[in-house]
């Protein structure tokens, strides 16, 4: 019999905490407070598949093309990804894309672009290497099922789409136009949720030793520290 469990690593710098969830749940805000928090490194792997996404569109290639490109082909777009000290650096063309990844016309592509087995191949070694000597704090949606199942905590963040919806429109929208634009969202983000858990390739699914934290109810301040205790709890790390 083959045993396809991972051996327990020895990580040097600490241990690895994945928060995967679905769009709008709060992963990557709640992720980089608790990185913050616990002086750990963060890692938002979707804006690593949002930077892979703006590299095709910038660099023209067919949309038709994209699932024809090899990882060779991948390794040829010019985009850069960089760890510099805690943070993940992500430069096309020598430019610093940390906002542009945000637009809506990378949201719209993005989880046809995951969806892709070489892209998701590509992208993993880059992502786990970020987790080697642990001191990780990782969100996004398969951390905890594929990139690293070995971690020592894992959180699967859930909230009701409406809220989730709301979350995403203040980001980036004034208030006060939010409810003629709530049901827009809603059926954006739905459309989101189903392509990510509904794809062959690393679907979207809490993994079994995930611990599942609703936060439809909880303010921001809450959801992290909720989950500074759980950290707490399982493991002693953190005050
Ligand atoms: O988290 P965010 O909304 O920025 O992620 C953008 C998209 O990237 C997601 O909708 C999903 O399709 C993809 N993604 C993924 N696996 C991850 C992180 C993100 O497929 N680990």
């Amino acid at each position: 019999m083959i045993d396809l469990k991972l051996p327990k690593p020895t990580r040097l710098e600490g241990i690895i905490v994945t928060i995967d969830g679905p769009a709008g749940s709060g992963k990557t805000s709640t992720a980089r407070e608790v990185a913050g928090a616990l002086d750990y490194r963060h890692l938002d792997s979707g804006s690593l598949y949002r930077a892979a996404t703006f590299s095709l569109l910038r660099e023209s290639i067919n949309v038709k093309e994209w699932e024809h490109l090899t990882v060779s082909d991948l390794d040829l777009l010019n985009l850069q990804i960089l760890p510099m000290d805690d943070k993940i650096i992500m430069s096309w063309d020598q430019k610093n894309i940390s906002s542009e990844i945000r637009s809506a016309e990378v949201t719209e592509k993005v989880s046809y672009v995951a969806s892709l087995p070489q892209v998701r191949k590509w992208l993993f070694e880059t992502q786990q290497n970020l987790g080697l000597n642990g001191r990780l704090v990782a969100d996004g949606r398969d951390m905890g099922e594929v990139v690293f199942p070995e971690a020592e905590v894992k959180i699967f963040l859930t909230a009701s789409l409406e809220v989730r919806a709301r979350r995403r429109l203040l980001e980036y929208i004034d208030p006060k136009s939010h409810d003629e634009m709530l049901d827009d969202e809603m059926k954006r983000i739905n459309k989101r949720d189903l392509a990510d858990q509904n794809r062959q390739h690393s679907p979207l699914v809490q993994a079994q030793d995930a611990i599942q934290v609703d936060t439809t109810k909880l303010t921001f301040h809450q959801q992290v520290k909720t989950l500074l205790g759980i950290i707490k709890d399982l493991t002693g790390i953190g005050s």
